[in-house]
């Protein structure tokens, strides 16, 4: 039994840790299950979700880059239906709590996929990913357009009572003007950050290393990007952050709730180190243990600026 508090409080969604698993990179928990112990996390961010089965992008569709990682897997996920009948019942097995992911290519999608969703009890709360193309607005991705990101956020609110967490792309001048949309239209919190675009290409046969040429950038690479990301809307908008971007430790989740994250998710880590969320969650006891911390979430935008 922990002397630490390690109770966080996400916009209405109450979690016994802040350490959750990020979307895409532990699919719906089947093969994280192997290597931690899923009833001490915080949560588990399932893979996006759409309407209906994506098979994503061709292969190639990651590759690894200098403290980091490129992907292209483009949404590739079962479909609602599938996720309704095979993925959810698995996840039952276990006491944690499951924000389902959702994807979609226009609004009125992620509107249909939310609701048929809402009802299943084991979904704590519905976290948006906007990182998406607009297939009605020429492809640009809803992520990038504050009004698009207005009307998601508004639209989907009125079809769930459960706590709504928007994923805010960092591929944006202000973000925080993108958090403060979200809080106006209804939204409970945001993620902070999804990928960055990059690319790669091999020097000898001068194509690109990843086949949709654009992939995600995630990893160590993007950590300070992300904690920037954070930041700023920590300073500018009142609304809870999950912090995302290449957290590998237990001193990165400090770092991230110092700057403003009132909880973290792991991503690529995951792939690296499959039993990254228990050891960080043992670490980050000692340190608060030793630095005379109670309660975790004490660390919350605890930044000292002079
Ligand atoms: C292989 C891979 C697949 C991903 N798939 C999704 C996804 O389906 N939906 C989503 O919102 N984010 C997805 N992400 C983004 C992560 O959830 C996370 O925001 C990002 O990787 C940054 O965190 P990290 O540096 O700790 O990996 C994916 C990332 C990776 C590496």
């Amino acid at each position: 039994m922990s002397s630490v508090d390690f109770k966080v409080e996400i916009g209405g969604l109450k979690l016994r840790s802040p350490i959750l698993l990020a979307s895409g990179t532990v699919g719906y928990g089947h093969e994280i299950a192997e290597f931690i112990n899923m009833n001490s996390l915080g949560g588990i961010v399932t893979k996006s979700i759409s309407l209906k089965p994506r098979k994503g992008n061709p292969p190639q569709r990651i590759v690894e880059t200098p403290a980091g990682m490129l992907n292209a897997i483009g949404l590739a996920n079962v479909g609602v239906e599938e996720f309704i009948k095979e993925k959810i019942p698995f996840l039952k097995k276990y006491d944690v709590p499951v924000i389902c992911n959702i994807a979609a290519s226009s609004v009125e999608e992620y509107v249909e996929c939310t609701r048929l969703l809402d009802y299943e009890e084991s979904i704590k709360a519905f976290e948006i990913n906007v990182s998406c193309p607009n297939v009605k607005e020429g492809g640009l991705q809803f992520g990038n357009d504050l009004k698009s990101v207005g009307i998601v956020t508004n639209k989907v609110r009125a079809v769930t009572k459960k706590p709504l967490i928007i994923k805010l792309s960092p591929n944006v001048s202000n973000i925080s003007d993108f958090a403060q949309i979200v809080k106006d239209e209804g939204g409970d919190a945001v993620s902070a950050i999804n990928t960055l675009v990059g690319t790669a290409f091999n020097i000898f046969t001068r194509k690109p290393k990843i086949k949709n040429v654009n992939g995600g950038l995630s990893g160590p690479a993007i950590k300070p990007i992300a904690l920037a990301k954070v930041f700023e809307i920590k300073r500018k908008v009142e609304i809870p952050i999950i912090g995302i971007g290449g957290i590998m430790d237990w001193k990165d989740v400090v770092e991230f709730m110092i700057a403003g994250a009132s909880a973290i998710q792991l991503g690529t880590v995951n792939f690296i180190n499959p039993i990254a969320a228990d050891q960080i969650k043992k670490d980050l006891e000692e340190y608060c243990v030793s630095n005379k911390i109670q309660k975790i979430s004490e660390l919350t935008g605890s930044y000292i600026l002079e």
